[in-house]
């Protein structure tokens, strides 16, 4: 009697920390990841090595519905290990599959990973990308587009068909290798993008967006580029928003749409002019060259192409071009009626009531370290363990983790250092994060496993004061925030989801200099419905080799 109640127990206990959703449909792919010569700055240029998937440049992209389980086989051809993230997808209870070097050990060359997740409970525009040793300037990255189930409404009519576009700088480099040289060197930061491209190309030829007139489309928007901002237009239409990162914000119309580094948003266009060829515009923001790339927007039928000029972009000088950027942020704000998957973590509706448990400040910095230029958060300077954070954590791995060794505040007086900080945060915390920049450079800030509210932008330092300036009742929700110049962004989180996060700059050469961290949301009590258990397909290494799964 007791044998069969503790194995039908541990049957219980297998079954939830398998995949949840076993009714959800199963997505297979398997992916080879090669290099190849691709020539996105055109044929007179020399090529360039790519990372290519299956072939492919951008990386195939992946369609699915809310829930689907994926189970994506990554073959690694590459003379280096490699790992592919999935950015937005909030990967709940399950940071084992997030995919950085946090989380998981790479894949080694000649190796495959199969990752199993869920798009639990989400709905909208993602992309993977590869998260090691500057992988991403050379390719490897693509669309991951999460549809509703039929029984979830979104809010707004179902367009006719969408499309997809991948903008990013690009620059010239014979490969991602000789990139991470010059960071390598310590010589300081990138050189100046060569290029602009949309889903890999400058001119991307044909035409790839073809509609019926009269019919409304949703352009999804996602920015894969290592650093610019970059704005997106569509000649004489209108751009009503209608998505951010997941979350469904006020359907404003715009003329044109800023996406920062690492960003996604999606907007509907009515096919509402005469039948021609329309351009669609995306140019870098913030930079002293401005780069554009074009595509076409064919009326199906059309003969001729939109005469006249391509559409302006929004004011180009400083401090015009900035004060431009964060009106429109200032503008996005979140459709409380909308319903979704679920935008929200349950309970943190009204988020502006939530009480805060604690503030985190973390101010970025460009310090000099044994000689070398790095980039820190409240000068400790990340450096990847050998043994990722989350087995170190799983196996009690000494040596591995500092805890709670960033000062959660900037300690102007302490030495700049490298680092590997993990922030110990409790499940269900409500956690303020202020982002500080004191550069007079773009930021970007991402944090996986989950969205955020985008409380406050503003200039200067911030003080507590700033507070009595928040957005506490429709602000945007998202997973990756700008900061402007010698300004700050506030977030606040409900810290639902416990597992291992990276909280990383957006900016590619900064996050791969040591602007980011680790946090760990997690409770003492040890159960299946607040995290699944490792994987029993887990690569292990470093210190890790050879311990069960
Ligand atoms: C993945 O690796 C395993 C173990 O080496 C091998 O048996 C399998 O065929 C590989 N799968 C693919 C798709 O290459
Ligand atoms: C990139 O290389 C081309 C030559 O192929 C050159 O004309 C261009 O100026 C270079 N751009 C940058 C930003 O270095
Ligand atoms: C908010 O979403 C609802 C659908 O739930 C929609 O009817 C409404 O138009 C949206 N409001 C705005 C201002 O976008």
């Amino acid at each position: 009697m007791a044998a069969a109640f503790l194995s039908l127990a541990l049957f219980a206990l297998a079954a939830a920390a398998s995949l949840a959703g076993a009714d959800d449909p199963y997505r297979y792919y398997t992916w080879t990841v090669t290099y190849g010569p691709i020539t996105p700055l055109g044929a007179t240029h020399p090529p360039q090595q790519g990372i290519l998937i299956n072939g492919q440049f951008p990386g195939p992209r992946i369609d699915c519905v809310t829930n689907d389980n994926l189970l994506v086989t990554v073959v690694n051809l590459l003379d280096e290990p490699f790992l592919l993230t999935w950015n937005g997808i909030k990967q709940r209870k399950n940071s084992w599959q997030d995919g950085v070097a946090g989380t998981n050990c790479p894949i080694p060359p000649g190796a495959n990973y199969t990752y199993k997740f869920q798009a639990k409970d989400q709905i909208g525009t993602f992309v993977y990308f590869p998260s090691l040793a500057l992988h991403r300037a050379a390719g490897g990255f693509g669309a991951l587009n999460v549809y509703q189930r039929p029984a979830i409404p979104v809010p707004y009519p179902p367009p006719a068909a969408d499309f997809t576009l991948l903008v990013g700088d690009w620059y010239n480099s014979s490969s991602h290798a000789q990139l991470r040289r010059t960071l390598d060197s310590g010589a300081g930061s990138l050189p100046p993008p060569a290029a602009l491209l949309i889903n890999g190309a400058q001119r991307p030829s044909g035409s790839p967006f073809v509609g019926q007139p009269g019919k409304t489309y949703l352009f999804r928007v996602s920015n894969v580029g290592l650093r610019a901002s970059v704005n997106v237009r569509v000649q004489g239409h209108a751009l009503r928003l209608v998505e951010v990162e997941g979350t469904h914000p006020v359907q404003n119309v715009y003329a044109s749409l800023d996406v920062h580094a690492g960003q996604s948003l999606a907007f509907l266009v009515t096919l509402n002019q005469p039948a021609m060829d329309y351009a669609v515009v995306a140019s870098t923001r913030f930079t002293p060259q401005e780069l554009t790339a074009v595509a076409t927007l064919h009326y199906a039928g059309a003969t001729a192409a939109a005469p006249g000029p391509l559409p302006a972009p929004p004011p180009a000088q400083a401090p015009a071009s900035y004060v431009w950027s964060v009106n429109q942020a200032r503008s996005f704000r979140w459709n409380l009626t909308a319903s979704a998957a679920r935008p929200n973590p349950q309970g943190s509706f009204h988020y502006g009531a939530i009480r805060r448990s604690r503030t985190i400040l973390l101010a970025s910095s460009a310090p000099v370290l044994a000689g070398r230029r790095r980039c820190a958060v409240n000068g400790v300077s990340f450096v990847v363990p050998d043994t990722p954070l989350k087995l170190a954590d799983n196996y009690n791995i000494a040596d591995v983790i500092e805890w709670d060794s960033v000062p959660l505040r900037p300690d102007g007086g302490a030495a700049p250092r490298a680092g590997t900080p993990v922030v110990r945060l409790d499940l269900h915390e409500f956690v303020e994060v202020v982002f500080q920049n004191t550069e007079s450079e773009m930021q970007s800030w991402h944090l996986d496993g989950y969205d955020f509210w985008v409380v406050g932008y503003g200039n200067g330092q911030w003080t507590e004061m700033q507070r009595q300036t928040y957005n506490l009742v429709d602000a945007q929700a998202r997973h990756t925030v700008q900061v402007y110049p010698n300004g700050w962004s506030a977030i606040l989180v409900s810290l639902d989801n416990q597992g291992m996060w990276n909280l990383r700059s957006a900016i590619w050469d900064r996050q791969y200099l040591g602007q980011q961290l680790y946090l760990r949301v997690w409770t003492p009590e040890q159960s299946f419905s607040n995290e699944y258990s490792i994987p029993t397909n887990a690569i292990l290494c470093g210190k890790a080799v050879g311990l069960p799964h």
